[in-house]
């Protein structure tokens, strides 16, 4: 089961990404969970797209149309999704055969506040009804208080928390399954 990890933040210390890494770790027997990185996405561009897709965009698009299940690891910027993550969900989300569609998704969000980012998630998970992409209802995830659950390295220190990851992580493998190939 290939699921790609799409982190919604790009600084080099980020939580999210590093609760994106802890999630390849824990991954369950028969999952691997692959990194991919929003960096050189450009901003959307519709002028831009029927011209053809970017290089990134494309490879991104290629990403997701190969994968068994996507992983969504978000902050939340302002009580929403950020516009890095928002315009990569824009670009995918465009024809001919937006490869969203049918995929199941799992969401996970970290933030230094006391909710972990549940806000960013809920309108994630209103985008996702658009895009045509099956989010897991159960169990939710949310790491508040990130600093206090990563050590100085950004490894995933918190033990309970990492316990949630790894039953978030089996809840989307039996997911997946029940689902069956989305194309
Ligand atoms: C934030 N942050 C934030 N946190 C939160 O819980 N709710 C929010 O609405 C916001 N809004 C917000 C807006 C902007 C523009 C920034 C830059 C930050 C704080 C944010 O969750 C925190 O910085 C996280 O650590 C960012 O995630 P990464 O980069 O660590 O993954």
């Amino acid at each position: 089961m290939k699921v790609l990890g799409i982190s919604g933040s790009l600084r080099k210390a980020s939580f999210n990404t590093a609760l994106l890494r802890a999630a390849k770790q824990l991954a369950p027997a028969g999952m691997s969970i692959e990194e991919h990185s929003l960096a050189e996405i450009p901003l959307y561009d519709e002028d831009v797209r029927r011209l053809g897709y970017p290089p990134a965009v494309q490879a991104l698009r290629q990403a997701v149309a190969a994968a068994d299940a996507l992983l969504f690891v978000t902050p939340e910027y302002n009580y929403s999704v950020p516009g890095v993550l928002k315009n990569a969900i824009d670009w995918v989300s465009r024809p001919p055969d937006q490869p969203f569609a049918g995929k199941p998704v799992a969401l996970m969000s970290a933030s230094e506040g006391a909710r972990g980012g549940a806000r960013a998630q809920y309108h994630l998970r209103q985008i996702c009804v658009f895009v045509d992409l099956h989010a897991l209802n159960k169990p939710e995830l949310f790491v508040g208080r990130a600093a206090e659950k990563f050590n100085a390295s950004l490894e995933l220190s918190d033990e309970p928390t990492r316990k949630a990851v790894t039953a978030l992580l089996e809840s989307l493998a039996r997911w997946t399954a029940r689902l069956g190939p989305s194309k």
